[in-house]
């Protein structure tokens, strides 16, 4: 017999409570198997309907090995952030009201929350209060949108419609990227028909930070796109975007800003100077779901120009009724879309102003923390200046380097990613999660010195 609904949520709201106070004693990244998986949650599709109860309850079961809990205060891999209780409880809503927030008059609700989160985002993150606003799944929809709008911007500006012509024929764009941009500016430029191979690469110093000195040689005197960075992925650093905005703007050329996390520092007093002139660029980036701390999935565009924005966003035909000021899908590369925006909404209602820069700052000051820690023993070294919430360390030689890496990944107290940093490995470690303790970052150190020493 079904169970009621009642009933299937009681019982869900018990599983999701006992998970998340069992999550600080799990491992954090158990080590799964893909075909163990796949075999428990699958087998032959069910020749017919079965109880959601039995679904939910001791079928989701099998999930429960391949789970990595990035929400329990002891995972410091990519940046990836938890989620805070209310944007948790209001994406549960968000689930209930089923809402499509891709016109107005799909979700009056869901895109009266979208403006209001515009404002407010606009305000914490120092952009202009006029600034368009889309809602994406994460980073890569944002920075894909944002440099659609600066296409569409750029090839206007020298007459020629790309939405209605496309790029056969049209005015090279000359697209210049830092060297240490990140890997979803590369796939934005693929999918845009601007590539990534003919891009102009401007040098990086020592930090990550694009070099502006060799900017203006590199811009060329048509259409131009720069990609500037706040927040490097490894280092945290941010490329001067004020002087990059200078030398940009007086060609008459886009600057679009890829903060996926580092914008967020724009919401804190004392970080605030990091992101000085991010105000002047015309399209930015950034993400929910990782240092807002709402759930998966959650980014933000923005843009200086809405007209540009929504041209390369338009969408219409004669059932897609588009009424009152705003519609979703004018915003966004999606057309039905999640109402993304209720735990975002909710986060920030939360938090508040202040609240938002002390979940931000304490963040730094752990990654601070942490980096301290290991610079005190003599086999580590932390190979970036912490200046927000990533750490950098190496552990003698490339090998060792790796092997410390991944014994720690094996042993599930913590997770620490990997990457390659001027040539050589390098432990990445970002803090983002609100539910990080300072005890949770000595337990972490340890267990990375313990397996230095091991
Ligand atoms: C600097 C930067 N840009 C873009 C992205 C892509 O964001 P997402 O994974 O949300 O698409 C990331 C993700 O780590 C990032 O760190």
């Amino acid at each position: 017999m079904m169970t009621d609904l009642g009933d299937l949520l009681n019982r869900t709201t018990a599983l999701a409570l006992a998970y998340l106070e069992s999550a600080g004693e799990r491992p954090v990244a158990p080590p799964a198997s893909m075909e163990q998986l796949v075999a428990d949650l699958g087998g032959e599709l069910p020749a017919g309907p079965g109880d959601p109860a039995e679904v939910v309850g001791s079928r989701a079961r099998a999930a429960d090995p391949g789970l990595v809990v990035a929400n329990a205060g002891r995972y410091f891999g990519f940046v990836e952030g938890g989620a805070l209780a209310a944007a948790l409880a209001a994406d549960w809503l968000t689930s209930t009201w089923d809402q499509n927030a891709a016109l107005f008059v799909l979700s009056p609700a869901a895109t009266a929350a979208e403006e209001v989160c515009r404002r407010w985002l606009c305000d914490l993150l120092g952009l202009p209060p006029g600034a368009s606003a889309g809602f994406t799944t994460g980073g890569q929809m944002a920075n894909l949108t944002g440099l659609a709008a600066g296409r569409h911007h750029v090839l206007q500006a020298a007459g020629w419609d790309v939405e209605a012509d496309g790029l056969f024929g049209a005015p090279e764009i000359t697209v210049v990227v830092g060297e240490e941009r990140h890997a979803t500016i590369d796939r934005a430029l693929r999918f845009l028909g601007l590539g990534d191979r003919r891009v102009t690469v401007v040098p990086a110093d020592g930090q990550g930070r694009l070099r502006v000195s060799a900017l203006a040689g590199a811009l060329g005197t048509g259409p131009a796109i720069v990609c500037a960075q706040a927040g490097n992925v490894n280092t945290g650093a941010f490329d001067p975007v004020g002087e990059v905005c200078e030398v940009v703007h007086e060609r008459g050329a886009w600057v679009h800003v890829d903060g996926a996390f580092g914008l967020w520092a724009a919401a804190v007093p004392a970080l605030r100077h990091l992101t000085e002139g991010v105000e002047r660029a015309d399209s930015w980036a950034t993400d929910g779901h990782k240092w807002l701390n709402v759930p998966y999935d959650s980014g933000f565009v923005f843009c200086a120009h809405p007209d540009s924005h929504r041209a390369a966003m338009r969408v219409s035909a004669a059932y897609l009724l588009q009424t009152g000021s705003r519609n979703g899908v004018d915003w966004s590369p999606e057309s039905s879309r999640r109402a993304r925006v209720f735990p975002v909404w909710a986060a920030l209602r939360s938090l508040g102003r202040t609240g938002v820069a002390a979940m931000v700052e304490r963040s730094c000051a752990q990654a601070r923390r942490f980096a301290g820690i290991l610079a005190a023993d003599d086999a580590v070294t932390v190979l970036n200046d912490v200046v927000l919430n990533q750490v950098l360390v190496g552990v003698g030689d490339d090998d060792r380097t790796r092997a410390v890496a991944a014994a720690v990944q094996a042993e599930g107290v913590t997770w620490l990613g990997t990457t390659v940093w001027q040539g050589h490995p390098a432990i990445r470690i970002s803090v983002s999660d609100h539910a990080t303790t300072d005890a949770d970052v000595a337990v972490a150190a340890d267990a990375l010195l313990r397996a230095v020493h091991g």
